[in-house]
């Protein structure tokens, strides 16, 4: 059985029958079409697996406890390579599941495969310390696994927003529950069976599918989880850190932006505009990190909504297959959303710069939304305030550096900012000033790169992800002073 033709969990590194029997359909967001079923978890699929994750640990002593980080770190390659070995099958889940286009289903599983290759190589350079202290004590620190961790994941990028929370997680010696979106858990569960197969013990990582306000909600209650992260929109990630709180349980909290462009006169244009388009484009705009807003000095506002209006006419949208340039949002109620703020920008009033083109080949009852970029639009308009999710663009001009810094900090968020200058005084100065957790110069995103700490500051969370600081997160530090004379 191939996780696409059943509903289950995988529990235990078993398949594992929904407690209540009830079953979710998995519709193809391309053309509509439902093409399997998943688990509809509840609370006692949770128990059962926060007990399977509990029993893997068991303070050290578990069977998954018991890995030294050598141990840990030669199954975490053996992870990697799972993933490189059914790279294919994965991304073409992935693309169906989400209906993001092929290459961007490709690159998503290059990257979780990678996910698990440095953390495969950080699991033991992972230690504590020692401190100077007092005559006639030896004092030091120890990085100690939390246990149990919870991983509540969302549908824009299943795999690497999994790669780099379970892959850190398990690589600081922790056993997982993971609740993945009810809208893209495939590629996941086919990982966890993969995972199975290539060594990792029974419990080590179980996921339980199904709905955020059921499966999601018991994990972030649970009493027996002892860290809990969480990517998604800031509503939901209040709740889940309300309800840990209950608990005394930390949490580490992503939850997305609006993030700015600030592009200068002396820009380098030619090889701003593309990354511009890119960083909201690449998977129809439904990434934390996007691009959603350029603010542009005044002296190239003109030329720059000119030229990325040029990019978008050129965009092409159809089914994730199809491997045009954006693909369908992830269900109905993403694309009424996006397309709300669409029509209600346009019926205000406001300039539409540009958009896209739909291909002759996309389903009519597929969840198409042509990319669309708007111009000058006022820093108060939700456009410029709100995450879409979507792939719309909000341009606005800016009068000089300070401007720029207060319409880019003027938003709730603070995930990602970009900055595009040839002045590197004016570089160093703004990269202190913006209200991000990672500022991208000349650039954005560099890469995506797995080793470059992510994470945000207002509304866009808390705690970092991403290269050796996420594996700190997912530790506590126990400090052990021994007095010997
Ligand atoms: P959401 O935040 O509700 O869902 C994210 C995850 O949380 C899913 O796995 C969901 O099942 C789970 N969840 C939902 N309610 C829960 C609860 N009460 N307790 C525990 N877990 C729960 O986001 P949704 O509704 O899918 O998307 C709405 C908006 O959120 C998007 O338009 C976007 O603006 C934002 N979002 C941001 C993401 C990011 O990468 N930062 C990812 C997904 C959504
Ligand atoms: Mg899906």
């Amino acid at each position: 059985m191939t996780p696409a033709t059943q509903a289950a969990h995988f529990i235990n590194n078993r398949w594992t029958a929904p407690a209540s029997g009830a079953t979710l359909p998995v519709v193809d967001p391309s053309d509509g079409d439902i093409f399997a079923y998943l688990a509809r978890g509840n609370a006692a699929d949770i128990e059962a697996a926060v007990r399977a994750a509990r029993t893997a640990h068991d303070g050290g002593d578990g069977p998954w406890g018991r890995f030294s980080a050598v141990e840990r770190g030669r199954l975490m390659m053996k992870l990697a390579q799972a993933v490189v070995d059914h790279a294919e099958e994965l991304a073409l889940l992935e693309c169906r599941d989400t209906g993001k286009p092929l290459a961007q289903a490709r690159a998503d599983t290059a990257s979780f495969a990678r996910y698990f290759e440095y953390y495969a190589g950080a699991c033991d350079k992972l230690h504590g310390e020692t401190l100077p202290y007092q005559r006639g004590y030896t004092v030091m620190t120890l990085r100690c696994a939390h246990g149990v961790t919870g991983h509540i994941i969302p549908w824009n990028y299943p795999m690497q927003i999994f790669g780099r929370s379970v892959g850190a997680a398990l690589a600081a010696g922790n056993a997982c529950v993971v609740k993945p979106a009810e809208d893209a858990c495939l590629s996941l569960l086919k990982f966890a069976e993969l995972a199975a197969a290539a060594g990792l013990p029974p419990g080590a990582l179980n996921i339980v599918t199904g709905f955020g306000h059921e499966a999601g909600a018991a994990l972030a209650a649970h009493p027996d989880i002892d860290h809990i992260s969480f990517t998604g929109s800031p509503a939901t990630g209040s709740v889940v850190a309300q309800a840990a709180a209950a608990n005394h349980r930390p949490v580490t909290l992503e939850l997305g932006g609006k993030s700015p462009q600030l592009v200068f006169a002396d820009a380098d244009l030619e090889a701003a505009i593309p990354v511009l388009v890119a960083a909201i484009i690449q998977n129809a705009g439904q990434t934390c990190s996007a691009g959603s807003r350029v603010l542009v000095e005044e002296a190239v506002h003109d030329e720059v909504v000119q030229r990325l209006a040029a990019a978008f006419a050129a965009l092409r949208v159809g089914p994730g297959q199809a491997d045009l340039d954006c693909g369908p949002v992830i269900n109905a109620r993403q694309r009424a959303r996006v397309q709300g703020y669409i029509d209600q920008a346009r019926a205000e009033g406001l300039q539409v710069a540009g958009t896209g083109t739909l291909a002759a080949a996309a389903p009519q009852s597929g969840f198409y939304v042509l990319p669309t970029v708007f111009a000058n639009v006022p820093p108060a308009h939700r456009l410029a305030q709100e995450e879409v999710f979507g792939p719309v663009l909000a341009t606005a001009p800016f009068t000089d550096e300070a401007d720029a810094v207060r319409l880019a900090n003027g938003t709730p968020y603070g995930l990602v900012a970009g900055l595009w200058t040839r002045d590197g005084a004016r570089q160093l100065r703004m990269a202190r000033k913006l209200h991000a957790g990672q500022v991208f110069i000349n650039n954005y995103g560099a890469g995506g790169g797995v080793e470059l700490p992510f994470g945000g500051v207002k509304h866009s969370g808390y705690g970092r992800e991403k290269g050796f600081e996420a594996l700190l997160g997912f530790t506590s530090l126990k400090t052990v002073a021994i007095r010997h004379d």
